[in-house]
């Protein structure tokens, strides 16, 4: 027979484990009305198996990841013909190689002097898991890590939320050897409080159709690879946001050792950027393509070579105390200047599409301040 304090202790336990977990917060900007699976009862899968049937079905969920889900091997390792493209010029010394996904090895893009290449990856990494719609993944203090494979929500999926989980290890030696998370024709992402690391391509990508209404909030991008395209220790392809219709809210987020397109924004995306840091970019941050409408403010770039690689798109760069004043009228606040430490130029001016911010949520904006980066990423919440 168990002792009453035995089954006291055991009830404590579960109450306390049930209390404690949950979505913390609401996202920041665009995506604030984002609920994911509510008020569903915390489910904790076994295994692959279980959380991808759990983030892939139809139910309202909210998912709790309390230990690794490691895909690597799940499902198998593919060898076939890929690429060492033009940009690797150090294939000895920690270059990226390429997949030939939809023919990037053969159509050109490899560049010039790319020579055909036998590579070996892990099946897993380049085929994500579809959400269904009204999901809330959740990781317990820095224990929730997804390994080898990425998440996508995509083609009318919606109302999800991502926080606390590390994804990692898609395939990173190779150009095309998967993306971390991808949203593709969506409404209501919240991404909050992630670290990525160590992809092959994108560690975040807004795909070519309407995504709508995204928040990343306090998310960490760690660029440190050993397989650089840019052979210099930096992973390149970082955040792309090139979505037909699409709201992105960037804040809190700590985005460091990247070479390139951090973001590179353009088709029909407004972005707000606030309060994020940069940090060791040893190429671009921000790359302004046509189509893109972005005002950034309150953020840090410490170490960062070129804040901006080309601007054909509209970009509000908040260059001082006088001119940030414009931004009141819409986005419900004075913009907040830019801090610069060893970092390159960033200069943008436009305000004609102000008018963009009317009738959405827009995140607040603090000083910037060199606090950003200690309070991004897992373990924090
Ligand atoms: C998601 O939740 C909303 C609100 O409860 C509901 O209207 C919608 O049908 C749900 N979507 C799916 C695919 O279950």
């Amino acid at each position: 027979m168990k002792s009453p304090t035995c089954i006291l202790v055991g009830i404590y336990i579960l109450i306390g484990q049930a209390a404690a977990v949950g979505v913390v917060g609401t996202a920041p900007g665009f995506a604030a009305s984002t609920t994911g699976g509510g008020s569903a009862t915390p489910q904790y899968p076994a295994d692959i198996a279980e959380l991808t049937t759990w983030l892939t079905d139809s139910t309202a969920r909210v998912i709790v990841l309390n230990k690794e889900y490691n895909f690597i091997g799940s499902e198998g390792t593919v060898t076939e013909t890929g690429c060492r493209p033009a940009s690797n010029t150090c294939p000895d010394d920690g270059g990226q190689d390429a997949i030939n996904h939809a023919d990037w090895c053969t159509n050109g893009n490899a560049g010039t002097g790319s020579t055909s290449i036998s590579v070996t990856y892990d099946a897993a990494g380049v085929t994500p898991i579809n959400l269904g719609s009204n999901k809330s993944i959740i990781g317990i203090g820095s224990s929730g890590v997804i390994k080898g494979k990425g998440l996508r929500i995509a083609n009318g999926a919606e109302n999800v939320i991502i926080q606390n989980i590390h994804i990692t290890d898609l395939n990173p030696q190779y150009i095309w050897g998967g993306d971390a998370i991808t949203v593709a024709g969506s409404d209501l992402v919240w991404v909050d409080h992630c670290k990525i690391s160590l992809i092959g391509r994108q560690m975040f990508v807004a795909g070519t159709t309407a995504s709508n209404r995204v928040t990343i909030s306090n998310t960490e991008f760690d660029g440190v690879t050993s397989w650089s395209a840019t052979c210099d220790g930096h992973h390149y392809w970082t955040i792309y946001l090139t979505g037909s219709n699409d709201l992105v809210t960037m804040k809190g987020n700590y985005i460091h050792h990247t070479s390139g397109r951090g973001p590179k924004v353009g088709s029909n995306t407004l972005l707000h950027a606030v309060n994020n840091e940069w940090y060791a970019v040893s190429g671009h941050a921000f790359d302004v393509n046509a189509g893109a409408y972005v005002v950034a403010e309150g953020n840090v770039f410490q170490n960062v070579v070129t804040p901006l690689l080309e601007k054909v798109g509209s970009l509000f760069a908040s260059p001082s105390t006088s001119a940030n004043t414009a931004c009141a009228a819409y986005l419900g606040h004075n913009c907040q200047l830019n801090a610069f430490g060893s970092s390159g130029t960033f200069v943008g001016t436009d305000t004609d599409f102000f008018s963009d911010f009317s009738g959405k949520t827009v995140a607040t904006a603090s000083t910037a301040s060199s606090s950003i980066a200690a309070a991004a990423g897992v373990g924090l919440i």
